[in-house]
């Protein structure tokens, strides 16, 4: 896969520092709750991963883009990724007790954002946990975050922005999880209630 071919090396660098709060709370999230086996559904540059390996916690990851997959497999804290495709994995199912994805629906086509949801549906343990980061744009958006999302992803350009107002106008996370029996745990607002982290749970 070429997405993702030139701006993998400069991903983390441009946006590590902006997504910290939102990776630390992940951290957080992930040592309450204890989970044994973790997976990072489209995992990037496995900075997530890294994160959570630096304390101690193991994951493993799986994206399709060889770019991101190349910069996850760098540095002192090396992400475990696979190059498989989030729609069609490998893994058997019920196989983790939490899967989570970050940043990755918003710009996937709304077919394939709904065939990842039920992925992680299937490959989560039953009373397991779904943890899902994307934008939530609202009338309690700030006005200038609102833009700025609407920027980036302008920047992001080609199918990606289109991808993206098609997640937005359908209704974003709301729509995309509607029909799917989970039960919310946790939410948090980040970037002026641009980005909304769910923590769901799966029935037991
Ligand atoms: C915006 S990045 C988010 C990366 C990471 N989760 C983060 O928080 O920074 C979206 C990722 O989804 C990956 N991706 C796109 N389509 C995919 C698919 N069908 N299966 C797995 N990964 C995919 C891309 O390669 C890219 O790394």
């Amino acid at each position: 896969m070429q997405e993702y071919h030139y701006t993998a090396r400069i991903y983390d660098p441009l946006l590590s520092s902006a997504v910290r709060p939102i990776r630390n709370r992940i951290v957080s999230l992930i040592k309450r709750y204890k989970y044994r086996s973790i997976l990072d559904v489209c995992c990037g540059t496995g900075e997530q991963l890294k994160l959570l390996k630096e304390q101690g916690i193991e994951g493993v990851g799986v994206d399709l883009s060889e770019a991101m997959l190349k910069v996850a497999g760098r540095g002192k804290h090396k992400a475990d990724c696979l190059n498989q495709d989030a729609s069609q994995m490998e893994y058997g199912k019920e196989t983790f007790d939490l899967a989570m994805t970050t940043f990755a629906l918003h710009e996937k086509s709304p077919e394939t954002a709904r065939a990842i949801v039920e992925e992680m549906l299937r490959v989560t343990a039953k009373g397991g946990d779904i943890l899902i980061v994307d934008y939530e744009l609202s009338e309690k958006t700030s006005p200038l975050y609102k833009m700025l999302v609407y920027i980036i992803e302008r920047i992001a350009g080609g199918e990606h922005y289109r991808n993206f107002r098609s997640y937005i106008d359908a209704g974003g996370l709301p729509a995309l999880l509607k029909g799917t029996s989970l039960t919310e745990v946790k939410r948090y607002y980040f970037a002026r209630h641009s980005i909304v982290l769910l923590l769901l749970r799966k029935e037991a």
